[in-house]
């Protein structure tokens, strides 16, 4: 099975004509007449993706898409509206809607939107919380880094790197974003994003500290110095310090063994490192 999708809308004709498209394409397909009769269905089953109209009688699209990021957060939406410059469509995007299908709609469109979306929910992206460098500016300059290499062969490398430049890091919402604009599917781009380990998913501090826990580092102790630095930025790795000035991570191997143990601050390399000096170095950083 493709997935499990629950369609809601209140005009019979477009829930028949989904339910038509959808179910030869493997997806096990529910459907409900408006957002109250969706929760009630909601609420027994799980769906991976609702396909909602935002204009409905008694419980609209924004309401049942309220409940379903407090309720069911792990649900990707996709929203049918006949007017995609409305305000509700804002609402619906800062409510982290995946696409959406802009009426009257192609079954081709249908199946692409229904495609993409599932495979965002499968990579775990509909409980991504919102980027926070990812703003309206931001997302214009994006377009004109995706216009200056779109047909150039090989574009999505430097695309990222310059959308990693501007943006810190590659959350799910803008790989989607490079994804549209490249024209190609989001699990390309993934794949490409997790591949390299240059491309981060995650949003770095001002400061972003690399211990190396490879052979020659770790037999000298690195393991101290994580713990260390964890319990002086109160941070796991992986993590972001609160008030973002440090982000911490491990890598194998920095190719300077020699000064094992090894921690890297930004693009700063300190060697010899011991957890008494762990409190001297974030200090310089500071
Ligand atoms: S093992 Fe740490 S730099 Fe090589």
């Amino acid at each position: 099975m493709a997935g499990k999708i629950l369609i809601v809308d209140d005009e019979p004709v477009v829930i028949k004509s989904c339910e038509r498209i959808l179910s030869p394409e493997g997806y096990a397909v529910d459907t409900a007449s408006n957002g109250r009769e969706a929760i009630g269905k909601l609420g027994k089953n799980s769906f991976d993706l609702v396909i909602t109209d935002i204009r409905m009688p008694d419980m609209d699209g924004i309401e049942l898409l309220r409940w379903i990021r407090n309720s069911k957060p792990e649900t990707g939406v996709v929203v049918i509206t006949g007017y995609p410059s409305q305000e509700s469509i804002k609402e619906a995007l800062s409510l982290r809607i995946l696409d959406y299908l802009p009426k009257p709609f192609s079954p081709a469109l249908l199946v692409e939107v229904t495609q993409k979306a599932m495979e965002c929910v499968k990579a775990g992206e509909t409980a991504e919380t919102p980027a926070e460098a990812y703003t309206e500016e931001a997302a214009k300059q994006l377009d004109s880094i995706i216009k200056k290499f779109r047909n150039r062969p090989g574009s999505l490398i430097p695309v990222l790197q310059e959308a990693q430049e501007l943006i810190g890091y590659l959350p799910p919402s803008v790989q989607r974003h490079i994804a549209r604009g490249l024209k190609l599917p989001v699990s390309e781009v993934h794949g490409v994003v997790s591949f390299y380990s240059f491309f981060t998913m995650k949003p770095k501090g001002k400061h972003n500290i690399r211990v190396c826990l490879g052979t020659a580092c770790y037999v000298k102790g690195a393991e101290e110095i994580v713990k260390k630095l964890s319990e002086r930025l109160s941070i796991d790795v992986g993590g972001i310090t609160d008030d973002k000035k440090f982000s911490m991570e491990t890598v194998r191997c920095l190719g300077a063994c020699g000064l094992a143990p090894v921690v890297v601050v930004d693009k700063d390399t300190h060697g010899s490192i011991n957890p008494v000096k762990v409190h001297e170095l974030l200090t310089a950083y500071e």
